[in-house]
């Protein structure tokens, strides 16, 4: 990994209390060039200024084609494909869900503050997918081939802990703030439903957040018509912190669960985790104390969205293959699966 630039719009979505597509899509449009540039320069300093230079060393470009928000898709693909036919590379199309797995592949970096796993994982892997978008158990017999075990029926469970977050009346992302409210209180303080799915590997969050959205309502002692809206104003810090950890305990046992399960199913050499929440303190903890295997985890500032498990994936493909994309066709696909 010679240079990971991540331009966030974090700041724009905490304004309005999560992702609004418009505004992504036009952060998307002002920020793409100068990462690509800053990316060019940090991975190329010596060649600084020298952008056709730059581009010489490059075999390949990797673009995100889905899942995602549209807009924000059309800006990254159309981008992608234009530089592939101005400086003629092949372009490759990359699954987001698919690309959070590939950042725990990444073993070397010539950039500061990365703490990175010394080995690449051995298959059979099974992968673990929490993110804002997916939650999703998949099993690896090598690269490029898998079998989705199961997946979540509603939200994900990144969703869960935002929308758990604007309950509580903690800003977003909500999964953070969630992690940080629940180190003050008891994991053990209130009993949460965890659902029961007909399908062996299959999750379920929304249940979950309505008896969050119940609790939290019982604790100031209204009924389910009270407006979600005026329960921060309402909660003491004491109880918001009691309900985010057992909020907590139970999301993170819930894919916990399924893993292990998986796990002594399928006996995979591997376990790694991806998405957003694979930074949660919480989840690593819980894993690690119930996988009979050791499990390393990447830096958590590759579990979040990032261009390098996106270029990890893209040389995967180049070194398998795998084909490579049209840059006069190549389409979003927003709902695309693994
Ligand atoms: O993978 P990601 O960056 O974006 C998507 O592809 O969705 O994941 C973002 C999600 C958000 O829902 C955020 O609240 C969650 O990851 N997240 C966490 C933590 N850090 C980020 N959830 C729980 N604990 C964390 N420490
Ligand atoms: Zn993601």
């Amino acid at each position: 990994m010679l240079s990971n630039v991540v331009a966030s719009s974090m700041d724009l979505h905490a304004q309005y209390g999560g992702v609004v597509p418009e505004i992504a899509a036009r952060s998307h449009i002002e920020a793409i060039m100068p990462v690509i540039q800053e990316a060019l320069d940090t991975a190329f300093p010596a060649l600084a200024g020298k952008r056709d230079e730059q581009w010489k060393q490059i075999d390949a470009i990797a673009v995100t084609y889905g899942a995602g928000l549209g807009g924000s898709l059309l800006i990254g693909v159309l981008t992608a494909r234009s530089l592939a036919i101005a400086y003629d590379k092949p372009l490759y199309a990359i699954n987001h869900v698919e690309g959070h797995l590939y950042a725990n592949f990444l073993t070397s970096t010539s950039l500061p503050g990365y703490v990175l796993p010394s080995q690449q994982p051995e298959f059979p892997v099974l992968g673990l997918i929490v993110s804002g978008g997916h939650s999703q158990l998949v099993y690896f017999r090598s690269h490029f081939d898998y079998k989705l075990l199961g997946q979540t029926n509603d939200d994900a469970i990144g969703e869960a802990f935002d929308k758990v977050a604007k309950i509580l009346g903690l800003p977003y992302p909500g999964g953070p703030s969630v992690s940080k409210k629940a180190l003050k209180g008891g994991p053990l303080a209130f009993q949460l439903p965890k659902a029961k799915m007909p399908g062996k590997y299959d999750f379920s969050f929304s249940g979950l957040k309505t008896a969050v959205l119940r609790l939290a309502q019982e604790q100031v002692g209204e009924d389910f018509t009270y407006p979600s809206s005026a329960l921060p104003g309402r909660l003491s810090d004491k109880q918001k912190a009691d309900i985010a950890a057992s909020f907590q305990r139970v999301a993170v046992e819930t894919v916990v669960d399924k893993t292990v399960m998986a796990y002594e199913e399928f006996k995979p050499k591997t376990v790694i985790i991806g998405g957003g929440v694979a930074s949660s303190p919480e989840l690593r903890r819980q894993l690690s104390e119930r996988l009979p295997l050791p499990i390393t985890y990447t830096d958590p500032k590759l579990c979040t969205d990032n261009g390098a498990m996106i270029a990890t994936l893209g040389c995967f493909k180049v070194v398998n293959g795998q084909p490579a994309a049209d840059p006069y066709t190549l389409n979003i696909a927003p709902n695309l699966s693994m």
